[in-house]
């Protein structure tokens, strides 16, 4: 049988992209995602390929969303043996700008989202002693990024607690890695205003943005073995 992936994001951008390349490589996919039109067409287009794949509609920003929906998935599925953390969330502003509520939109989406979601499907990982976790960083955790600076702050965060985690994982024979994208063409990044958009392009030695496969490749390479 089929192993099974629950991808976070699987409506649109990355992770779709994670999704479709996850599936191509004979997983079946659980697309989470709070937005039901495109969480749905992902799952239907899946099925148009192969049946078994599904939608599952989440809110990552609720632990309690997260734990109800791993529950669903083992049940309808099997056990979940991939847990790709995808949601996030920004809008490029200076961070004087940047009101309290945007700030917790931005750590629950980009940082509690990603803790959430590890805490939800873990307790079944470790007792079976089996699994993989990605969390989607950013590059800006890395480097920074003008003018996402608290975003930057919540993709360090996630790098940081991927890190700690696969130490406290290892025992179990759990893997947890980040994969941190530079600017990526999806709807989250053209959404943006348009003259950070030029900048950062100019930026990128290879003067084009990743597609959303790009990124997917790099996820799916961590579950060769
Ligand atoms: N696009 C980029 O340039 C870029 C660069 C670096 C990192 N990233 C990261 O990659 C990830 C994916 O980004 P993207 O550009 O594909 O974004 P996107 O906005 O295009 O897609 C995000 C998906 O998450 C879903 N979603 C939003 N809130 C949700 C919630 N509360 N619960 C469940 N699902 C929810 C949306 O419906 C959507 O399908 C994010 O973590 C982002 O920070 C993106």
């Amino acid at each position: 049988m089929s192993q099974v992936a629950m991808v976070t994001g699987a409506g649109q951008g990355i992770g779709k992209a994670i999704a479709k390349e996850l599936f191509s490589k004979g997983y079946t996919i659980a697309a989470c995602d709070i937005n039901l039109d495109t969480g749905e067409k992902t799952a239907k287009e899946l099925n148009a390929e192969r049946e078994g794949n599904k939608f599952f509609e989440v809110d990552v920003t609720r632990l309690e969303s997260l734990q109800n929906v791993v529950e669903e998935i083992e049940g309808s599925l099997g056990e979940i043996k991939v847990l790709v953390n995808t949601v996030g969330w920004d809008i490029i502003e200076p961070f004087m700008n940047n009101t309290v509520d945007y700030w917790e939109k931005v750590i629950n989406l980009n940082f509690k989202s990603a803790v959430y979601g590890c805490k939800a499907v873990l307790p079944k990982m470790m007792e079976r002693k089996d699994g993989r976790i990605i969390n989607i960083g950013s590059d800006a955790g890395r480097v920074g990024s003008l003018g996402e600076t608290v975003y930057a702050g919540t993709k360090g965060g996630v790098i940081a607690f991927s890190k700690s985690l696969a130490r406290e994982m290892a025992r179990y024979k759990i893997s947890v890695n980040a994969v941190c994208p530079g600017p990526t063409d999806t709807p989250l990044f053209r959404s943006q205003p348009s003259n950070n958009k030029d900048a950062l392009i100019r930026a990128i030695p290879l003067r084009r943005l990743a597609e959303p496969e790009d990124i997917a490749y790099a996820a799916a390479g961590f579950f060769c073995r």
